[in-house]
């Protein structure tokens, strides 16, 4: 849809894109022309999707609470919810995550070629799987969206926003996010979280990998292009407590979307 409407010229000429120059010009070290046009490019989206996606560091409890929400949205709204994570759902994404997120290589893995596998299966789970779904009228909750690999590897890695918004460009196109459900947790707290379960290689990087991640989203949901649709949960009282504050936003969001 976006990529058409307006000219890369036109853009560059308005005021809006003027004022987020300087506003980036304060966030993003990385800032280039072509982060300016694509978050101009992203602001530009109109009508938000009934696509619903959990984000925060390793540990906020992003699976814990995109499934609770899934099934509580699932007996309001019967044979309309599809839960999904990304990477993953579907057999190929499925495939892609065992090879990207897995620990069974010696090889380490270099951050373009992470990048790259996280866009391809997104690329195939929003095509094959979330873009049928909406066709058909349903609400979609995610496991994380494109907003993770911006923080992970433009952030964590230290990629820059502008080298892995190129790399996702095709793979996300305009089924962005309607509601960001960023779970906030010190990156400690999430750590020691995760630390008991079977993990994959982000659970195993140092503190400050997660301190970096965390100033990513930090940032991301400062952005002018972002920020209508992102809603910071406090992630640090418990599994139900966490939940009341995700349903109470999800059936904002809902009601403002005006899904029926
Ligand atoms: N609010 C919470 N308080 C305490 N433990 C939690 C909370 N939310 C999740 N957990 C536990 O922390 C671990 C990580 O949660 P998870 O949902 O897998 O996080 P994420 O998917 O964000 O990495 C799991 O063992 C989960 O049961
Ligand atoms: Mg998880």
């Amino acid at each position: 849809m976006w990529p058409n409407r307006f000219s890369l010229d036109a853009i560059a000429d308005s005021e809006f894109y003027k004022y987020q120059q300087e506003f980036f010009r304060g966030l993003v070290q990385d800032v280039s022309d072509t982060t300016y046009i694509y978050a101009q490019l992203f602001s530009y989206t109109g009508m938000k999707l009934p696509y619903i996606v959990f984000e925060g560091v390793v540990g906020s409890g992003k699976t814990t609470q995109s499934k609770l929400l899934a099934d509580f949205l699932k007996e309001k709204f019967p044979d309309r919810v599809l839960w999904t994570r990304e990477p993953g759902s579907g057999e190929i994404p499925e495939a892609i995550r065992k090879v990207v997120q897995g620990t069974i290589y010696d090889e380490i893995m270099d951050p373009i070629t992470e990048t790259y596998l996280y866009a391809a299966s997104r690329a195939q789970t929003l095509r094959k799987i979330v873009k049928p779904f909406f066709d058909m009228k349903g609400i979609v909750v995610s496991d994380r969206s494109y907003l993770s690999t911006l923080a992970f590897q433009g952030y964590g890695r230290g990629l820059g926003l502008k080298t892995v918004l190129d790399i996702n460009k095709t793979a996300v196109d305009d089924l962005l996010p309607g509601l960001v459900l960023y779970i906030k947790v010190p990156p400690e707290v999430g750590a020691s979280r995760a630390k008991d379960q079977k993990g994959d290689k982000f659970e195993s990087q140092p503190i400050e990998f997660h301190h970096r991640v965390e100033k990513g989203y930090d940032d991301l949901s400062r952005m002018p292009f972002l920020k209508d649709r992102f809603v910071i949960i406090n992630g640090n009282s418990s599994i139900d407590e966490v939940f009341v504050d995700v349903k109470r936003e999800t059936l904002n969001f809902l009601k403002e979307i005006k899904y029926k």
